[in-house]
């Protein structure tokens, strides 16, 4: 492993010739070589985690999740390649502090102009792509055939009413393929109402009403959490929700409605 000893020689070498550096070519070869691993790696973990998606909105929050990791993966790879670089050929042995470093990159303005351009496009791009996304739900919010359903959450549940048939349930149930339109809010303080395997999570405040559309295209339970750290059960505030046919659907509300005109 070579010890590269900066004099002030070669800390004012002509910059014309850094890339000839062997520390350079490392760091270009690591970059390389660890771009790929990166991006595949990071985008399989990421999108195996996310489990099957149960809307049109999650398949399409999962593909956007792999494009952005590999569109960051080149940058991570440079950081990780830099980073072993310095570790592998900059060590420092003995007691006296190491030679200043030359400081060529924190004062090239190239590099930092290269650096705040290709960060504001990644930002643009992330910013851009994800609104696409979004645009997804909304559309279902002006979808006249949507069906309504209220949710309030508070320390520690989740409750839906379904306005109109007289149904407050703590579990979730969904006709499948029909548009929905979440009105949330809260009691008490703020939570976000976040089903997983559907790509929505929207805040749950109190005093306020905040509204997310999505439609359920898969049958079978999917899960329902809180987001948003709201106190001691936090991590325990969560349910179910139910997809099912829309015969099965109308049965649960039937048997609801008449369970709670019982009572
Ligand atoms: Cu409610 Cu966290």
């Amino acid at each position: 492993m070579a010890i590269e000893v900066s004099t002030p020689e070669n800390s004012q070498a002509p910059s014309a010739k850094w890339w000839k550096k062997a520390d350079v070519k490392q760091t270009l070869l690591l970059w390389i070589i660890l771009t790929p691993i990166i991006g595949y790696v990071g985008s399989e973990v990421q999108v195996r985690s996310m489990g099957a998606p149960a809307s049109e909105v999650m398949a399409s929050v999962k593909s956007l999740m792999r494009i952005f990791t590999w569109a960051v993966s080149p940058v991570a790879a440079l950081v990780a390649a830099m980073a072993l670089t310095t570790l592998m050929s900059k060590r420092h042995y003995g007691d006296m502090p190491p030679e200043d470093a030359d400081h060529q990159i924190r004062n090239s303005p190239r590099a930092s102009a290269t650096w705040l351009v290709v960060s504001t496009l990644l930002c643009l791009f992330a910013l851009i792509a994800g609104l696409v996304v979004q645009q997804k739900d909304s559309k279902s919010i002006l979808d006249a055939k949507a069906m309504n359903i209220n949710v309030t959450g508070q320390q520690w549940i989740w409750n839906f009413d379904y306005p109109g048939k007289g149904v407050r349930s703590e579990v979730l149930y969904l006709p499948v393929d029909k548009p929905v339109i979440f009105h949330i809010t809260s009691k008490d303080v703020n939570h976000s109402f976040w089903i997983v395997q559907m790509g929505i999570k929207m805040d749950a405040n109190p005093g306020y009403i905040t509204e997310a559309a999505v439609t359920p295209n898969k049958i079978g339970v999917f899960d329902i959490r809180c987001a948003e750290l709201c106190g001691l059960l936090h991590a325990y505030m969560q349910t179910k929700v139910h997809v099912v046919s829309q015969a099965d659907y109308d049965a649960w509300l039937a048997d609801r409605a008449a369970l709670e005109g019982a009572a």
